[in-house]
């Protein structure tokens, strides 16, 4: 009764120019080794879920990009949104679908963004978390310790450390720099990883109770059957759903929360920022990546170029991240990159 739900539907646009609306970061090799993330993430959780047991919620768009890096995976398996809505509907809609399939179905949600390291802690974790959420009616994070005041995360205040599955005692979502500051000083909080484990009946009876108006409408749509013309059902009620994430529509509010602290070298790969801190560096701080780049007098500088036959000199450059795709030159501040998220998302023609 395990599944395992991959949400690849975001377009990653503090990846950009690497990920773009055409082709996001999850079908994209950003670490250059070979594989995309998308693929990193599934055959992490390959090692115990059959492939038939997993499921992709994206944007249709993307249905065909999913087919053709997941071979292992058959049409049915892919789950299409005809338009983003944050992960709260993504997920609103995985639940209904698979317990329509399986009643006691018992899923793992990840996102496709993720770098794993200690991938045997990872795998035992996971098989926990999902052991003991077919036993609870309780919805399972995996909590992560922090290492610096991110806004960027969910925080979770954990009731007992010691415990191998704890109750939460809050959940906060994006926290502004202040608050987040003080839960690091704090000291009882973890970051929350951005997975969950939980049944299809518990994560729908809670979603039932805290988002009420997404919940009837796929309940109503279960209710009718999935069948064939069953999208064009499922895009009348994405058209009228809201835009929330799971974390602000269900985690925040839930009394049935827990956490299970782990270690296994997590990092959301979901900025340029965040790839350069976990990538290897030069004498001067530098991330060089590409066939022929020369460094000269150069420190904290972030140099990807794709195009292999492109010889790249950078002299007397600080701080700078040098991004060069086949038909996008960036060049901003290493360390002020929320900058390129905003320009991109006012301007169609950079998608
Ligand atoms: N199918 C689908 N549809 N997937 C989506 C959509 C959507 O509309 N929107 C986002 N996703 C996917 C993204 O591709 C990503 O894999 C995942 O859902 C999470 O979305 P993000 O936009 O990356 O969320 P976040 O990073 O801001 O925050 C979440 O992750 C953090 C850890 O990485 C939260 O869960 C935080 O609490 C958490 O700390
Ligand atoms: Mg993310």
């Amino acid at each position: 009764h395990f599944y395992c739900v991959i949400m690849a539907g975001g377009i990653g646009s503090r990846f950009w120019p690497l990920s773009r609306e055409s082709k996001p970061k999850q079908f994209v090799d950003i670490l250059g080794i070979g594989k995309t993330f998308i693929q990193l993430t599934y055959e992490r959780f390959s090692s115990f879920i059959s492939p038939e047991n997993f499921m992709v919620v994206t944007g249709k768009a993307y249905k065909e990009q999913v087919l053709e890096q997941l071979p292992a995976l058959k049409e049915e398996q892919v789950w299409l949104e005809p338009e983003r809505r944050n992960t709260a509907p993504c997920l609103a809609y995985a639940a209904y679908k698979l317990r329509q399939k399986d009643p006691d179905a018992v899923m793992v949600v990840t996102p496709a963004d993720h770098l794993i390291i200690d991938t045997a802690t990872f795998s035992r974790v996971m098989q926990q978390s999902l052991a003991y959420a077919a036993g609870q009616d309780r919805l399972v994070t995996i909590g992560i310790t922090p290492t610096f005041p991110s806004t960027g995360y969910g925080y979770i205040e954990v009731g007992d450390k010691h415990a191998a599955f704890s109750r939460v005692l809050s959940f906060k979502e994006k926290p502004d720099y202040d608050r987040a500051k003080s839960f690091l000083e704090h000291g009882g909080y973890v970051w929350n990883s951005g997975m969950f484990v939980w049944s299809v009946n518990t994560i729908i009876s809670e979603m039932t109770a805290w988002l009420p108006n997404i919940a009837d409408a796929f309940a109503e749509l279960a209710g009718n059957y999935w069948m064939p013309g069953e999208q064009s059902a499922v895009d009348k009620v994405y058209a009228a759903s809201r835009s929330i994430s799971i974390d602000f529509g269900v985690m925040e509010k839930s009394h049935k929360v827990d956490v299970t602290c782990a270690d296994f070298g997590w990092s959301d790969l979901g900025t340029w920022t965040s790839l350069y801190e976990q990538s290897g560096k030069d004498e001067a701080e530098n991330v060089l990546s590409g066939e022929q780049i020369i460094a000269n007098d150069t420190r904290n500088c972030f140099v990807k170029e794709l195009n292999p036959d492109k010889l790249v000199v950078a002299d007397g450059l600080e701080d700078l991240l040098i991004v060069d795709t086949k038909d996008v030159l960036l060049i901003c501040p290493r360390t002020d990159e929320g900058r390129v998220k905003q320009i991109i998302e006012g301007a169609v023609s950079l998608k």
